[in-house]
Parts: C-alpha cells; structure tokens; sequence
C-alpha cells in the first residue's frame, strides 16, 4: 500500500470513528439500545465505504466535511447488516470485527432492535443534516441512491438470494447476482453519493456506476477468498464460515486460482471504467489496488 493511501485511510478511519458514536449518545433512546448500537459501530472494521466516498469527493476536488454525515449513515446500514448477517438465524457468527459478535453480547432480540435502529437512524441523519449547504433536492436524490442499494432491490434482496442458495450449486450468474446486491450495491452507493453531493455530470456518474459495480464484484471475490485462506487475527471474523454454511462462492465454483483470476479480470475492467471518469484518478485507482491485495 502507498504511504498516501495509508495517510488517507487513517485519516477516514480516525475522522468516522470519532464521529459514529458522537451521533448515537445524544439520542433520547434507552441506554441498553444506544450501547448494542455503539458496541457494533465503535468495533472497528476497514471503513472502506467512507474512504470511498470522502475519495470521489476528494477526487472531484470537494472538501471531505460535505461528506461526513452521509459516510456516517452509510457505515451504520452496513453495520446494522453486518449485525444481522451474524445472527443465528443467518450465517450464525460468534466473531466480528475481532470481538463477540453482536448477539452474542447483548442476545438476540437486542441484536436485531440494535440493526433495526442503525438501519433507520440512518435516513433520519441524512434528512436532517446540518452544516453542509446541500440542497433538498440533492439530498433526496441521496435517499433514493441509499435506499434502494440497501433495500429488497439491494443488499437485502442479496442478501436473501445468499440464504436460498444455500446447500445448492449456484451458476457464475446467480453468484453474480448475489455479490452485486449483498455487497456491491453499498460499495456502489458510496461512491455514487459522493459523486452526487460534488455535483458530478451525468456522463461521469454513468462511468463511475460501471466502475463501481466492478470494484464490488471485487471486493466480494476477495471476501470469499479470504474466507478461505485468511488469516481469523486479521480479518476479525471465522475463517471457513462459507463451506459451514454450504455457500456458494467462487473459490468454491471456480478454484481458488480460478477465483482470483475472476478478481484480477475485475480490476482490469474497474480500471477501464475509471478511466473514463473526468476527476483526478489517483486516489480511486489506489484504492481498487488495495480492495484485491487486501489481507483483511
Ligand atoms: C464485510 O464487509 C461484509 C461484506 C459486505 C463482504 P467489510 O469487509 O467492509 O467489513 P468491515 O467493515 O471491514 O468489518
Ligand atoms: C455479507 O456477506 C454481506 C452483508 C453483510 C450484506 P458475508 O456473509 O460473506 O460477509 P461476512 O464474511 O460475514 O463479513
Ligand atoms: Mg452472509
Ligand atoms: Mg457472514
Ligand atoms: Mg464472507
């Protein structure tokens, strides 16, 4: 990883952490709820979503603080379905983030209530976002954007197609179709928000949608790879969780090789599509490298 990326990362995680739990205690919520929600949120994890949303806004030349409380919000859905995505009646985790997983600390009706409130809390935040000059119309296009990314279109219609395909043999589509939704579509909505609150014309937002569902594809390719030969210190999570739960990956379907092969032929396409976009390419292009050669 380059020293600059190492700069920026840092930068995104310190700025975010710093900022997630300060949204939660101010709410007039009971104390047990606001602690699930800030155990999830405040237990670390890549902050990617954030990084590539403050790094579209910084290649667009826009300061990162126009960003904050929608990275904020992103990060919260992807907790809350980090949150469920562990609960026993999914992929049933005990560890997440290197530490207990949710429902493990606080049991399980806590866990789903803690999700459910991170998922809605979320929309609240961006409505109500103060300090940045954006207009309604902006915002509400920002809504949308999240909404259906996370939603029976998005993730959690991914989400549900990983469930029923389980103990089956899927087809390279069907995967597809998964990874695109479970993971990609927020991967994808991070990047598109930033492009949307920077003001980006319609031709680079088209570009950067192609970019962006590549760069997801990506990252839940690695995800599967790691879930394989990762190491659990590094990734904070089970290693094998897949094959326990009779996943279809691309490992599985593919080979190892194969798989990162598929991952490599990825990243040449994300690459073509950025290239593509008219803004300073540097800092996405550095964080598409890190999504493939990241250890965790
Ligand atoms: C894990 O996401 C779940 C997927 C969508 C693959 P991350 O790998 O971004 O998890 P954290 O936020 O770093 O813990
Ligand atoms: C989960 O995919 C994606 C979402 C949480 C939406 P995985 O089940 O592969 O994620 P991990 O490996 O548990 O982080
Ligand atoms: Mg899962
Ligand atoms: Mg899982
Ligand atoms: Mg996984």
């Amino acid at each position: 990883m380059s020293e600059e990326l190492r700069y920026f990362l840092n930068e995104v995680k310190a700025n975010i952490e710093q900022q997630l739990p300060s949204h939660i205690e101010k709410l007039a919520a009971p104390s047990i709820l606001k602690e699930a929600m800030i155990y999830s949120l405040n237990a670390g994890g890549k902050r990617i979503r954030p990084a590539l949303l403050f790094a579209t806004l910084k290649s667009f030349g826009k300061p990162m603080e126009e960003g904050y409380e929608v990275a904020c919000a992103i990060e919260m859905i992807h907790t809350y379905s980090l949150i469920h995505d562990d609960l026993p009646a999914m992929d049933n985790d005990d560890l997440r983030r290197g530490k207990p997983t949710n429902h493990k600390v606080f049991g399980e009706a806590m866990a789903i209530l803690a999700g459910d409130a991170l998922f809605t809390y979320s929309f609240e935040l961006i409505a109500n976002m103060q300090g940045v000059n954006l207009s309604s119309e902006k915002k509400l296009l920002l809504v949308q954007e999240i909404a259906k990314a996370s939603g029976p279109e998005g993730m959690v219609g991914g989400q549900v197609a990983d469930m029923k395909g389980e103990n089956q043999a899927l087809s390279i589509e069907e995967l597809m179709y998964i990874h695109e939704h479970k993971t990609g579509d927020l991967l994808s909505a991070s990047i598109i928000s930033g492009a949307i609150i920077a003001g980006a014309t319609t031709n680079d937002l088209a570009n950067l949608k192609l970019f962006a569902k590549e760069l997801g594809l990506m990252f839940q390719i690695k995800d599967d790879i790691l879930d394989v030969e990762g190491d659990m210190e590094l990734i904070g999570k089970p290693i094998g969780s897949d094959n326990g739960n009779n996943k279809s990956t691309y490992p599985n379907l593919l080979g190892l090789e194969g798989a990162k092969s598929m991952l490599n032929e990825h990243k040449d396409k994300a690459k073509k599509f950025l290239a593509n976009v008219n803004m300073e390419q540097q800092l996405l292009l550095a964080l598409t490298n890190y999504v493939a050669d990241r250890d965790h």
